[in-house]
């Protein structure tokens, strides 16, 4: 599949043209941006690690039924993909309150919620992604109240099969964001965008370590070490290991060995 112009370029990803007029490439970069574009850095490795994360994510959900916008991973940094009309619509599900919904609304951080809770954000980065109602979707012809029902059915179908496939690795899916676009070729409405660290909030089921975006919206360091833990425990590293740094582990603390 030949690589053809550049036909966007967001702040994580770019898109190109290829030589079906259906069909683009994503191409994952290792630009980081948070708070709306005013805290970037370019962070080394993880690009590589969101393009193998997302693939692995979007295969598992194909596998189980779930549309979604992956034809297949072409190479480290890129992966061919049906081209869509982006809804510009963030679509947030929660399952423990944290982020700005702490921030919003003061409800205390770590709150486990009894049922998933879903959230609309208008993609709009000088707006700063504002919070809006369904209602203001239809309003706007974002998408109709029919197609918002639909939408917010795959979140949960997501949640749910997303929140077991990372307990089984001892991680909580604490929130996440999906993005839905028409699929030019049929005018379907499927998964796009990506499911990263990146666009994911993921805590080690045991310490409540991060190990998501987090690491650098918060300042927290060791940003691809814990994307690449992530990875590890999919699965999915080996095929890494000659391009990125290799992960540091914790020094030991107070090893004794034994003189025989
Ligand atoms: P929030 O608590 O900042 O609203 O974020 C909720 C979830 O959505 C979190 O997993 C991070 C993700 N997210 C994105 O992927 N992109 C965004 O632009 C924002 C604001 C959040």
């Amino acid at each position: 599949m030949k690589k053809g112009k550049k036909l966007y370029e967001g702040k994580a990803k770019i898109i190109f043209s290829s030589t079906d007029k259906n069909l683009v490439i994503q191409h994952f970069k290792d630009d980081a941006t948070a708070f709306n574009n005013q805290k970037k850095a370019s962070i080394e490795g993880k690009g590589i690690l969101n393009n193998r994360i997302s693939e692995h994510i979007l295969s598992a959900l194909k596998d189980v039924g779930i549309e979604n916008h992956l034809i297949k991973r072409l190479n480290m940094r890129e992966q061919l993909i049906d081209f869509v009309d982006i809804i510009p619509i963030e679509f947030v599900i929660r399952n423990i309150v944290t982020g700005s919904l702490t921030k919003r609304l003061g409800i205390e951080d770590g709150t486990i919620l009894n049922k998933p809770l879903i959230e609309f954000c208008y993609k709009n980065d000088k707006l700063g992604d504002p919070l809006i109602a369904k209602e203001h979707i239809d309003a706007f012809g974002w998408a109709s109240l029919s197609e918002i029902e639909l939408i917010t059915d795959k979140c949960l179908r997501i949640n749910d099969f997303l929140q077991g496939m990372f307990r089984g690795i001892n991680i909580k899916l604490v929130d996440f964001k999906l993005e839905f676009g028409k699929r030019k070729s049929d005018g379907k409405i499927i998964l796009a965008d990506e499911i990263s660290p990146d666009t994911c909030r993921l805590w080690d089921a045991d310490t409540d370590r991060k190990l998501d975006k987090d690491r650098f919206r918060k300042n927290l360091g060791d940003i691809v070490e814990a994307y690449q833990e992530v990875a590890r425990r999919l699965g999915i590293l080996h095929e890494q290991a000659n391009n990125i740094r290799p992960i540091k582990f914790p020094k030991p603390t107070a090893v004794k060995i034994k003189k025989k």
